[in-house]
């Protein structure tokens, strides 16, 4: 496990977590259509997992700590460093426990945990305009507006303008090893 808050905790998705994730996701269509598509088969979720081989992208889950249920997932995707030390956030509440502030409360230790334990410098979540439940949550995370990014992402069969919005590390902040001296 990597982080625990009150109602939550915050571990890594692994391959063990094939068909709970699947079910999950499949009782999800409705909440996820058309912002997010993931994995509902062993064979779309075994492909999907190999993203997270290299380090590159990592992969967890929020579990509910009184019923040990998933109630989402959370990708730090595109882990950057050197001058950058960013990377960039995709997540998605599972339907059956979706609206009760469980992804919240899991981002808010996913910010923690990339902030102090892997020593990111910024998050970004890049989110349609129409998006409005994704867009709330950034801003309780306390998430700044960027901009938009015209034709950014590739979702649902076409190229989404997308608004970023970014947090970075609070102060006082220990910098990874590999972010350059000057
Ligand atoms: C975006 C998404 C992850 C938000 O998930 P969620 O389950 O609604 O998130 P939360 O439950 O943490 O927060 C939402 C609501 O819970 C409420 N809530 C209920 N009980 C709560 C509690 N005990 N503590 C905190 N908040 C609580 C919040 O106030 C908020 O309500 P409101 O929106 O009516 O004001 C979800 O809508 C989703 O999966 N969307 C599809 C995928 C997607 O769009 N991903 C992002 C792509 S950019």
């Amino acid at each position: 496990m990597l982080r625990m808050s009150p109602r939550v905790e915050l571990s890594p998705l692994t391959l063990s977590d094939q068909d709970e994730f699947c079910t999950l996701v499949r009782a999800s269509t409705e909440l996820h259509r058309p912002w997010m598509q993931l994995p509902a088969t062993p064979e779309e979720f075994q492909v999907w997992m190999r993203r997270f081989e290299d380090g590159t992208n990592q992969g967890l889950l929020v579990r509910v700590r009184e019923t040990g249920e998933a109630a989402g997932m959370v990708n730090i995707n595109s882990i950057i460093r050197g001058r950058y030390q960013g990377a960039s956030l995709g997540y998605a509440a599972f339907a059956p426990s979706a609206g009760y502030g469980y992804m919240t409360e899991g981002l808010t230790a996913t910010l923690q945990y990339a902030f102090t334990d892997l020593r990111l410098h910024r998050l970004e979540a890049n989110i349609q305009p129409a998006n409005k439940a994704s867009l709330a949550l950034v801003q309780r995370l306390g998430f700044h507006y960027e901009g938009v990014s015209p034709a950014y992402l590739y979702i649902d069969g076409g190229w989404r303008d997308h608004e970023r919005w970014a947090i970075t590390a609070p102060s006082p902040w220990t910098p990874d090893p590999s972010l350059p001296e000057v």
